[in-house]
């Protein structure tokens, strides 16, 4: 009888805290049971995010990424046109501060990226001749690499290279140098930092057997055989919720990568609703977001998962695909959706 009585105050501030550890988890992405950040290295999973320069001077934003990433990736800051404005000025101060706060934290440090047809200064993009481009590549891959050596552990060394064709795209690089300049690329960041993971990065590359996906994995077969020092390949995943994941497609895209002695990265997870937001949408959305996870932590997975921003407010989705938003796992106001918790079971399930 005592027992009982002598139960209930007890029952009752369990509840309290049970109420106030939900409502801080749903703030912080943090629970009774671990940070989503220890499950996913418990789960043996890479689990990133990119961040953007900012974030890291707000120490509410900073809390958040600590207990939930083990992984962070600059969306924009290592961009040639951010970190190398004139071919003189070096704008280090962003980088370096990242780099620290991953240190600091016990974060690894990924960055992104040197060859882009994107967000270059005039003097890349107006560049003419073979002369110019080669060593300008070269030394920009070289100095940023020799800087962070040891410090930063996987690189886009290259991103975007094909159309969706599968043929090469027209950029400055292909026209200056030619074909060559990916080999050229990953040869020189080798060599700046035999340590640091090489990836080749691209969008509409997940699925075997569709027309840039095979393209894509021959182009990397091809570095391989040639004995260029390429480590992995980058599957960005910007995908749309109504078109369901193949998850066949997928796996056997994985499977062939790392027959081929290369690992797989899910390198820029988002997945976008057409405006505007259904609970139909939201359900296929989350269980696209399911079935990745589970395709990353699966046996054979990639084990690696990097999402390309967490929160809606900060998206670059409706800027860039009109009609689209409501990517990621939470929303415009920061709130948490539904979608995290369904994502934080399927990591706190997994093992590999
Ligand atoms: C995007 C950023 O998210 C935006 O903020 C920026 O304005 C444009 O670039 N593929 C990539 C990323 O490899 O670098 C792109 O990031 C999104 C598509």
């Amino acid at each position: 009888m005592k027992l009982v009585n002598a139960a209930r105050p007890a029952a009752a501030l369990f509840s309290v805290a049970t109420a106030v550890t939900v409502i801080f988890a749903s703030l912080t992405g943090c629970s009774a049971l671990g940070t989503v950040r220890q499950k996913a290295d418990h789960a043996g999973l890479t689990y990133g995010t990119a961040i953007q320069a900012g974030d890291i001077l707000d120490p509410d934003t900073k809390k958040f990424i600590v207990k939930n990433f083990n992984l962070i990736v600059p969306e924009n800051t290592m961009k040639w046109a951010n970190l190398r404005p004139t071919k003189k000025f070096w704008n280090w101060s962003d980088m370096d501060h990242m780099v620290e706060f991953a240190e600091q934290n016990r974060i690894a440090m990924k960055g992104h990226t040197f060859v882009w047809h994107q967000q270059n200064p005039p003097y890349v993009s107006g560049l003419q001749t073979r002369e110019e481009a080669l060593p300008l590549l070269i030394e920009q891959i070289t100095e940023v690499m020799k800087r962070y050596r040891g410090r930063i552990r996987e690189y886009d060394v290259a991103n975007e290279v094909l159309n969706e064709d599968g043929t090469l795209r027209n950029t400055v690089w292909l026209r200056t140098i030619g074909p060559e300049y990916i080999d050229v690329a990953f040869k020189a960041a080798r060599a700046a930092d035999p340590d640091a993971k090489l990836l080749l990065n691209d969008y509409s590359n997940e699925y075997a057997g569709t027309a840039k996906g095979d393209a894509f994995y021959e182009l990397v077969r091809g570095m391989v055989e040639r004995g260029i020092p390429i480590d992995g390949v980058g599957l960005q995943l910007h995908m749309i919720a109504e078109n369901p994941l193949r998850r066949d497609a997928l796996e056997e895209n994985i499977a062939r990568f790392n027959a081929l002695g290369l690992y797989v990265s899910f390198t820029e997870v988002d997945v976008r609703i057409l405006m505007p937001v259904t609970p139909e949408k939201e359900a296929e959305q989350t269980a696209f977001y399911e079935g990745l996870l589970e395709a990353a932590t699966g046996a054979e997975g990639a084990g690696s998962f990097i999402l390309w921003g967490w929160r809606d407010a900060k998206s670059w989705i409706p800027a860039t695909f009109a009609g689209y938003g409501s990517a990621h796992p939470f929303d415009v106001k920061g709130k948490q959706k539904p979608l995290y918790d369904a994502m934080v079971k399927v990591i706190s399930n997994a093992k590999r």
